[in-house]
C-alpha cells in the first residue's frame, strides 16, 4: 500500500502535493517523494523516511514553481525502503517520471528483457520497469504509452505517470490498486485516496480497473486499455477530513478489518504459479538446507503468537517435522537445543518486537537457520534472518492486529506448503488442493465480512459480561486465544483462550450462569469433541455463543445460545475466515461500551522494550 498525489493546474504543484502527502501518510511512510516541472525538465526529489524528512530535503533545494507534479509516500514491497527506492522513478533520460502503488507481478521478467536493450535501472524496485518502458514509446501520446504498459505488467498497479516533453499532463493508471480524480475549477487532481485533494475540491470521478486517465487543468478523460473512451460519473463528496482518510469507516481498526481481503490476496500475489503450486521466489535459494531441517521453531509474541499456534499445526500436519513454538520473551530462557539443522520462524508484523529479536539472535548464535515473516520491508527482524515472507498487509494503524494477523496466517500456510514440496512430505495433488483452499479465503472472507450485522445483537448482549471464556481445539486453539486477546486489549473485558478440553482440569470450576463462552467449534476433526466440552459449560450455567461451519447448525443447536457461522475451508486453512467474527465482536462490545479502539489504554503499536 502506497500514496499517491498528482496535480495539474495554476497553483504550484509542490505545495499541493506534500499537504496531500501527508493526508495519505496512513497508506505507507517509509519514504517519499515529488516530482514536477523545472523548465524543461522534471525536477525529482526523493527521501527516506517521513513526509517531514522529505520537507527538510525540498527547503535544501531550490523549488520553481511549477504547474504539474506527482508525489508518493512508500510503502516498501520490492527494494528496502531507502531513499534510492524512494518513488519518483525515472527512465535511462530522465525524461519519464512514474510514481505506482501495487506489485507488478512479471517485473523480473520485464527488467531482464529492458536490461537487454541496454536500458540502466537505479532502484531494486518493480516500478522503475515502468519507466523504462513508457521511454520505449517516446513517439507515443502518453496516454497510449500508459495503455501499452498496463498491457504489458501483470498485477496490481495504480500508475500516476508524467513526461517533461508534456507539460500540462499527468497521466494515471489503474487495475487492483485504488485510484481516483478530483475534479477542480481550472485544475485537475490525482489520488489513491480522497483526502489527497479534499481541501481543494469536494469533486471526484473514481478510476475503474483497466482504465487510464489524462488530466489536464481543463480536462479528465478516462479510455479503457483499447483507447476508448469512457463516459466518467462525477460524485460529490461529503465526507469531512477524518472520515475520509478513514475511508468512511468509523476507526482504522474497523477500516482495517474489512481491508482483510484485499490484504490476504496481496499476500497471496505472485506466490502461487500458473498450475496452482506454492510457489516463494523468496524461498527459493534456501531449498537445500530446507531438506537438510530436522526441526522447526516458530518465536513470537502477541498475536503473533498465534500465527505461531496455527504455524505449529500446519508445518506438523504438512512436513512431519516437529515444530516448538515459544513466546519470543521465554525462549532464551529455556536453553533451547537449536543447531544449523533447526529452521527458526520469527513473525513479527512490525518485525521491531525486542523479545522476538532477541529470540532470534539467540537462534543465530546457535548457526540455525532463520526465516522472517514480517509486514514491514527491511524491519529489525528482515535484517536479521535468511530470508523473509513479507505479509504485505500495508500499515496497520489501530493498535489491535487484525489484517497483519490474518495475512501471517496466510504466510505461514503458504510457508508451510512450500516446506511440504520442497521436502516431498505430501503428495503434489493434496498440496495443490490445499491452495485452492487458500486462494478462496479473499472471497470467503469477504462473504464473513458481509455478514458482520448478525454480530451487533450479540455484541449488545454481553458487552457488559464480566468475564469470557473462548474455547477451541486444534486449528480452532489459536484462533480462541486471538479472539480472548482482540476482546482484553480493546474492550477491556477479563476474558481466557483456553484449549477446550483442558477447561475440566481446574478452570470449569470459574463457569457459571455469569460467564460466557464463545465456543470456537469450525474444525470438523475435533468439532464433536468441543461441542462435548462446550455441554460441560452449558450443565454449569454459562451462555454459550458457537463459532461454527455454515451446514453444522443443526448440530450446534443443543448447546448453543448463539450461532455464528463462516465457511467451510480445507482444515487448517479455516483459521483465516473463522478469526474474522471475533475481530467483529470485540469490535463491536468495545463501541457499544464507548472505547477508543485505535488507541487501547497502556499498549503501544511497536514493543521495543523487554
Ligand atoms: O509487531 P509484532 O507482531 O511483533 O507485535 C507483537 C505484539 O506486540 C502484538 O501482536 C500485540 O499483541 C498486539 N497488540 C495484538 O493486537
Amino acid at each position: 500500500m502506497c500514496g499517491i498525489v498528482g496535480y495539474v493546474g495554476p497553483r504550484s504543484a509542490v505545495d499541493l502535493l506534500i499537504p496531500g502527502l501527508a493526508r495519505l501518510e496512513y497508506r505507507g511512510y517509509d519514504s517519499a517523494g515529488v516530482a514536477f516541472q523545472d523548465g524543461d525538465g522534471i525536477a525529482v526529489v526523493k527521501q527516506a523516511g517521513r513526509i517531514a524528512d522529505l520537507e527538510r530535503s525540498l527547503g535544501k533545494v531550490e523549488v520553481r514553481a511549477s504547474n504539474t507534479g506527482i508525489g508518493h509516500t512508500r510503502w516498501a514491497t520490492h527494494g528496502v525502503p531507502n531513499t534510492i527506492n524512494a518513488h519518483p522513478h525515472r527512465d535511462c533520460t530522465g525524461t519519464v517520471i512514474v510514481v505506482h502503488n501495487g506489485i507488478i507481478e512479471n517485473w523480473l521478467a520485464l527488467k531482464s528483457e529492458l536490461e537487454g536493450r541496454g536500458h540502466e535501472f537505479a532502484s531494486d524496485t518493480d516500478t522503475e520497469v515502468v519507466a523504462h518502458l513508457i521511454e520505449e514509446m517516446a513517439d507515443l501520446p502518453l496516454a497510449e504509452a500508459v495503455r501499452e504498459v498496463m498491457r504489458q505488467a501483470e498485477g496490481a498497479l495504480a500508475l500516476g505517470v508524467m513526461r517533461s516533453t508534456d507539460p500540462l499532463l499527468l497521466v494515471g493508471g489503474r487495475r487492483g490498486s485504488p485510484l481516483v480524480v478530483g475534479i477542480g475549477d481550472g485544475e485537475n487532481f490525482l489520488g489513491s485516496d480522497i483526502p489527497a485533494f479534499l481541501e481543494h475540491t469536494r469533486k471526484m470521478a473514481v478510476i475503474e480497473d483497466d482504465r487510464v486517465v489524462a488530466i489536464t487543468p481543463d480536462s479528465v478523460e478516462i479510455t479503457d486499455l483499447a483507447g476508448n473512451v469512457v463516459e466518467t460519473t462525477e460524485r460529490f463528496i461529503e465526507w469531512d477530513l477524518e472520515a475520509a482518510e478513514k475511508g468512511g469507516y468509523a476507526t482504522f481498526m474497523e477500516k482495517e478489518i474489512y481491508e482483510q481481503p484485499k490484504a490476504i490476496s496481496d499476500t497471496l500475489r505472485g506466490r502461487i504459479n500458473q498450475s496452482g503450486m506454492v510457489s516463494l521466489e523468496e524461498l527459493g535459494h534456501l531449498d537445500e538446507r530446507l531438506r537438510e531441517i530436522d526441526k522447526v521453531f516458530v518465536v513470537a509474541c502477541g498475536t503473533s503468537f498465534h500465527a505461531a499456534m496455527m504455524a505449529k499445526y500446519a508445518i506438523e500436519r504438512w512436513t512431519r517435522l516437529p515444530v516448538e513454538i515459544d513466546i519470543a520473551s521465554e525462549f532464551r530462557y529455556r536453553d533451547p537445543v537449536l543447531d544449523r539443522r533447526s529452521l527458526v520462524i520469527g513473525i513479527s508484523q512490525s518485525g521491531e518486537t525486542l523479545d522476538t529479536l532477541a529470540a532470534v539472535r539467540y537462534a543465530r548464535a546457535q548457526r540455525s537457520l532463520l526465516l522472517a515473516v514480517s509486514n514491514v520491508v527491511d524491519s529489525a527482524l528482515a535484517r536479521e534472518a535468511d530470508a523473509v515472507l513479507y505479509t504485505r498487509a500495508g500499515p496497520e494503524i489501530g493498535v489491535a492486529a487484525t489484517k497483519t494477523f490474518t495475512t501471517q496466517l496466510v504466510a505461514l500456510q503458504l510457508i508451510g506448503l512450500h516446506l511440504a514440496r520442497v521436502r516431498g512430505s505430501i503428495d503434489e495433488g493434496s498440496i495443490m488442493n490445499l491452495i485452492k483452499g487458500v486462494r478462496q479465503l479473499p472471497e470467503l472472507v469477504q462473504q464473513t465480512l458481509d455478514r458482520a450485522g448478525e454480530i451487533d445483537a450479540i455484541a449488545a448482549k454481553f458487552a457488559d459480561t464480566r468475564d469470557v471464556f473462548f474455547l477451541g481445539r486444534s486449528g480452532d486453539f489459536p484462533v480462541a486465544m486471538e479472539g480472548a486477546l482482540k476482546l482484553k486489549e480493546i474492550a477491556y473485558t477479563r476474558a481466557e483462550g483456553y484449549a477446550a478440553g483442558e477447561m475440566k482440569h481446574g478452570p470449569i470450576a470459574l463457569i457459571d450462569e455469569n460467564v460466557l463462552v464463545v465456543g470456537v467449534a469450525t474444525d470438523s476433526r475435533v468439532r464433536a469433541k468441543t461441542l462435548s466440552n462446550l455441554q460441560e459449560m452449558k450443565a454449569r450455567g454459562a451462555m454459550i455463543v458457537v463459532l461454527a461451519e455454515e451446514g453444522t447448525e443443526a448440530e450446534m443447536a443443543g448447546v448453543a445460545d448463539h450461532i455464528l457461522t463462516v465457511p467451510a475451508s480445507p482444515d487448517l486453512i479455516g483459521t483465516v475466515t473463522a478469526v474474522v467474527p471475533l475481530q467483529l465482536l470485540a469490535y463491536q462490545i468495545a463501541t457499544v461500551k464507548g472505547l477508543d479502539v485505535d488507541k487501547p489504554r497502556n499498549l503501544a503499536k511497536t514493543v521495543t522494550v523487554e
